[in-house]
């Protein structure tokens, strides 16, 4: 596998969580989309969703030993909280762009911080699912002039 992403806590929710922020598009939607994508373009792509921190930081620790080549995660809540998912992607060095569907800086005060974003190659926020699409594409051109 070339590429992973990576869903936190309620992303499996998507479809029927707070529809008004977060689109109508279901979790299996977007990956399928997103595998569709990577696949065209020559590249295996894998995902993972949990509610679970430690279970995210074991598929980031996986990663390294898969000789996955970029990371891209939506961290949900844990963007705001979570140490851990910072030291696990640090721990593993594996380049990642950081994705969330709504525009977090038009939110809560507590969503504006993030302890991902000064280490993520990029952040894309307010996008929607498109986010993600986005990220993905950047990331093809990338593995893509790597490999040329
Ligand atoms: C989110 C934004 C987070 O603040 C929130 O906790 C989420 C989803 C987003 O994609 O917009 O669960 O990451």
């Amino acid at each position: 596998t070339d590429i992973l992403v990576l869903h936190g806590p309620n992303l499996n929710l998507l479809g029927q969580r707070e529809p008004e922020i977060y689109g109508s598009t279901t979790l299996a939607d977007i990956n399928q989309k997103l595998v569709q994508q990577a696949n065209q373009a020559g590249f295996q792509l894998d995902s993972f969703q949990s509610n679970w921190e430690g279970a995210l930081v074991d598929r980031i620790q996986q990663a390294y030993a898969e000789h996955i080549r970029f990371i891209i995660i939506n961290p949900a809540a844990f963007t705001h909280t979570s140490v851990t998912l910072r030291d696990a992607l640090l721990g593993v060095a594996i380049p990642f762009i950081e994705v969330h569907l709504s525009n977090v800086h038009a939110r809560e005060a507590f969503r504006h911080h993030s302890y991902l974003s000064d280490k993520a190659q990029a952040v894309i926020c307010g996008l929607g699912a498109d986010g993600y699409y986005f990220a993905l594409s950047h990331v093809i051109n990338r593995l893509d002039s790597a490999q040329a």
